[in-house]
């Protein structure tokens, strides 16, 4: 199963996967973001070019100070650089088939060859609701102090595709 990036003939109007942000996201301003080059998008498609699941991806920094204690010691700057996966979604129709889950080790493989080029300390999430912090816990994310946000060291991460 083969993510690309988003490009003009992928079809989005017909794209729902019951949080309607994510759906309005993907039907109506993620090109204005990747236009402005402040994500990313990749997409997976049907037969038809239909987008069948999506997710972003964007540069950022988190605070040292947000950072648990116990992975902040080493850490010796104010501000950490990391990749975010900003929005990332399943049709309905498809959900339940494990496509989350490719998706997510799509942009974290993504992020750790980003990571062999430029620094990245971790990986930033931002689930919509109490389901999605279930699913990305599942994957070892876990919550920033103070903040909703979700955090996985990109050395874990790399233990965990056996790189490191
Ligand atoms: C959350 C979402 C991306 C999961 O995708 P999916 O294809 O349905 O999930 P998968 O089949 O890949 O599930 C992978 C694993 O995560 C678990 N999982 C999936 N959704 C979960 C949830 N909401 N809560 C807890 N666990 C969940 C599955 O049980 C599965 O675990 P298993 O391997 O032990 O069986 C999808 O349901 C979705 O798009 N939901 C609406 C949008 C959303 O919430 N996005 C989250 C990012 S903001």
């Amino acid at each position: 199963m083969t993510l690309k990036v988003l490009e003009k003939k992928h079809n989005r109007k017909g794209f729902y996967c019951g949080i309607v942000e994510l759906d309005n996201y993907i039907k109506q301003y993620v090109s204005q973001d990747v236009k402005r080059k402040l994500a990313v998008c990749y997409v997976l498609e049907d037969e038809d070019a239909n987008v069948i699941a999506y997710y972003t991806l964007s540069a950022s920094r988190i605070d040292l100070n947000d950072i648990p204690d116990h992975l902040k010691r080493s850490l010796k700057y104010p501000e950490i650089p990391v990749v975010i996966i900003g929005r990332l979604a399943v049709h309905i129709d498809y959900q339940g088939n494990k496509l989350g889950q490719i998706l997510l080790i799509d942009a974290l493989k993504r992020i750790i060859e980003v990571g062999a080029l430029i620094g990245n300390h971790a990986v930033i999430v931002d689930p919509i609701n109490e389901s999605a912090e279930k699913f990305y816990s599942k994957f070892g994310f876990i919550q920033l102090k103070d903040s909703k946000r979700m955090f996985l060291p990109l050395k874990t991460v790399a233990t965990l595709f056996g790189i490191e």
